[in-house]
């Protein structure tokens, strides 16, 4: 086990420290921190406008930051806590503006893995969007991390992250649950979970005030262009092929065999190797036939941003 003390120590003093989730990594400092906040921003380059998610290791720390907690929301925390759920609530007015970007609503995590827990449990609520460069693909390791804010960044080093996504958003602050961000947990297990329907926010453009700022911006993106498989030609070399399906086995084509979990969780790697390898162009084939499948809104959603 990685001795966390010092990144605890860095933490308490309002500096930031990425760590592992079982998501993606995320980029920590202290909720109640203006400062530490404002270092968040800094490092990412994130636009000020894209609030934060507030992540606990208790109930009690919901409680500090969410004004009330609605049946539906206790619901699923009993169900996908802790795991890869984001729940968004009505917050307490003493939240930070800096996390929630002016909004009247605060979005909480209590994410599923160890390294993570054990930290929050010492250091009390962290904010922590995924540890990546504004605009790059979320970081799965350590070394995505480095590859980003340089070799010297304190990042706790958990391995890979088993997910390979961020978390679902889902709003209940409303009367009516929607999915701000589809992720891990899936529509249907939401549903099945609570009884409820749960409205789909995230494919609209259009929508009035974006009740997820986040989902504005353009996402996820490799140098390369990503395209849908389309017509791409497997004989153009400087092409990579990401399949969901069967294909041919040749250097440039990777292929999941319908496994749409272990394609998630190579998704932002597979980005970010080929840029490394000079590849100029990535062709993403999704098949529809998977839709059912509870990762395939999340794959369409992340590889839909990257093709933009
Ligand atoms: O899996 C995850 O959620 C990872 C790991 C590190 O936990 N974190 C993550 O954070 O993906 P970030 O900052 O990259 O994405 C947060 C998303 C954004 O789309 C943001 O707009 C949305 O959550 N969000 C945060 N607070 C919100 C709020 N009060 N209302 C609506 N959307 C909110
Ligand atoms: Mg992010």
């Amino acid at each position: 086990m990685i001795d966390l003390t010092p990144y605890i120590t860095l933490l308490k003093q309002g500096e930031v420290v990425a760590f592992p989730t079982e998501t993606v990594y995320g980029l920590g400092a202290d909720a109640r921190n203006p400062s530490a906040i404002k270092k968040i921003y800094r490092t990412k380059g994130r636009p000020a406008d894209n609030p934060l998610i507030v992540h606990v290791s208790s109930l009690e720390q919901v409680k500090e930051f969410a004004n009330e907690i609605p049946e539906l929301a206790k619901k699923l925390m009993d169900t996908f806590w802790p795991g890869p759920l984001s729940v968004v609530l009505p917050k307490k007015p003493e939240v930070l503006d800096l996390i929630t970007a002016g909004l009247d609503t605060v979005a909480l995590r209590m994410p599923n893995h160890e390294i993570a827990l054990s930290i929050i449990k010492q250091t009390g609520a962290l904010v922590a969007p995924s540890a990546n460069s504004s605009g790059k693909p979320s970081p799965t390791s350590a070394g995505h991390v480095s590859e980003d804010f340089g070799i010297d960044f304190p990042v706790v080093d958990g391995g890979k992250t088993t997910i390979g996504l961020e978390s679902t958003v889902v709003d209940c602050s409303g009367s009516t649950p929607s999915i701000l961000r589809p992720g891990s947990v899936s529509k249907a297990q939401l549903e099945s979970a609570t009884g409820v329907k749960f409205k789909e926010s995230f494919n609209s453009k259009d929508s009035h005030a974006p009740k997820s700022p986040g989902q504005k911006y353009t996402h996820y993106k490799p140098a390369a262009n990503v395209i849908w498989t389309g017509d791409a030609e497997y004989l153009d070399e400087s092409t990579l092929f990401l399949l969901s399906g069967r294909a041919p086995d040749m250097p440039n084509v990777i292929s999941y065999n319908n496994d749409l979990d272990q394609f998630a969780s190579e998704l932002y790697d597979r980005f970010r190797q080929a840029d490394h390898k000079g590849y100029t162009q990535i062709a993403v084939e999704l098949n529809e036939n998977l839709s059912s499948h509870p990762m395939y809104a999340a794959l369409l959603n992340r590889i839909s941003k990257a093709v933009g």
